[in-house]
């Protein structure tokens, strides 16, 4: 059984920052040993992370990164049990949402009705893409 989480928070870095790659660096090295798979989403406010992995090691992680400075007002928007991961073979992609893409990123999510699974298959959408620009991006799983 895996467990899948999606919250948002508020960003306390710049927009881009250096400390995006700092938490994918920690991200990589942590989410492979534990099991954890997801997905990754900054805007120039906030960030959207989806995280995939066994119960109680996603009490671990989420307690984790909620405790960290460089966000705040975590809220969380979906907490399911699903059957398969929908980002097995990324131990944490990673997508900025640049000006340039924002009213596609504004325009998808106003669509659907249910935000959290909009949310992810926008996430979705943005590792696919990624995945055919660039073949080689880490996919550490
Ligand atoms: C938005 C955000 C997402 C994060 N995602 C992860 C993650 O997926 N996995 C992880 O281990 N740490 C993640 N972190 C980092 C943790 O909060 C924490 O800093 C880190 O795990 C501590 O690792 P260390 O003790 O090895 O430095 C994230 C932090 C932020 C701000």
């Amino acid at each position: 059984m895996i467990r899948a989480v999606l919250y948002q928070s508020t960003a306390k870095t710049d927009f881009p920052s250096t400390a995006d790659h700092d938490i994918l660096e920690t991200a990589w090295r942590h989410n492979g040993e534990m099991g954890v798979t997801g997905y990754l989403l900054r805007t120039p406010t906030q960030y959207f992370q989806l995280l995939e992995g066994g119960d109680d090691v996603l009490d671990d992680v989420v307690g984790m990164i909620k405790k960290d400075p460089r966000h705040t007002d975590m809220k969380i928007l979906c907490d399911n049990t699903v059957n398969e991961r929908r980002f097995a073979n990324w131990a944490m992609g990673y997508h900025l949402v640049t000006e340039a893409e924002r009213d596609e990123f504004d325009g998808w999510l106003n669509d659907g009705d249910n935000f959290a699974e909009s949310m992810i298959s926008f996430m979705q959408l943005m590792a696919g893409r990624r995945e055919k620009a660039s073949p080689m991006h880490p996919q550490m799983r």
